[in-house]
């Protein structure tokens, strides 16, 4: 399950809902190809930058400037709900 970012994870920030929306977008189109998206739970926030640098170096996964930090936030974010 990948869950869709809410106002909740958010702490109510529209700015923030965003943020994490466009974070979400990036793990659904960069991250699916290969395998199921692992839900963000099943990993800790301490966990995810170091499978996302993984996939990065050995799956060669790319991302534009800011992408990586985008996709942090939710997944890191997501783990902690
Ligand atoms: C080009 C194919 C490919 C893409 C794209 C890809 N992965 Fe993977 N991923 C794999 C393979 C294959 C494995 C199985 C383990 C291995 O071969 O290292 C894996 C394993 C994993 C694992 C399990 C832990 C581990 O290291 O074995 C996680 C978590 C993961 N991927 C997350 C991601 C995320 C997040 C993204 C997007 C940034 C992503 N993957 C994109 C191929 C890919």
């Amino acid at each position: 399950m990948v869950p869709q970012p809410t106002l909740e994870m958010a702490q109510g920030s529209p700015a923030r809902l965003d943020e994490l929306r466009l974070g979400w977008e990036i793990y659904r189109g960069k991250c699916s190809g290969c395998h199921t998206l692992w839900a963000p739970e099943k990993c800790s926030p301490q966990e995810w930058p170091t499978h996302v640098d993984e996939m990065v170096d050995r799956k060669k996964v790319r991302f534009d400037p800011g992408e990586r930090e985008r996709l942090l936030g939710y997944l890191c974010t997501a783990a902690a709900h």
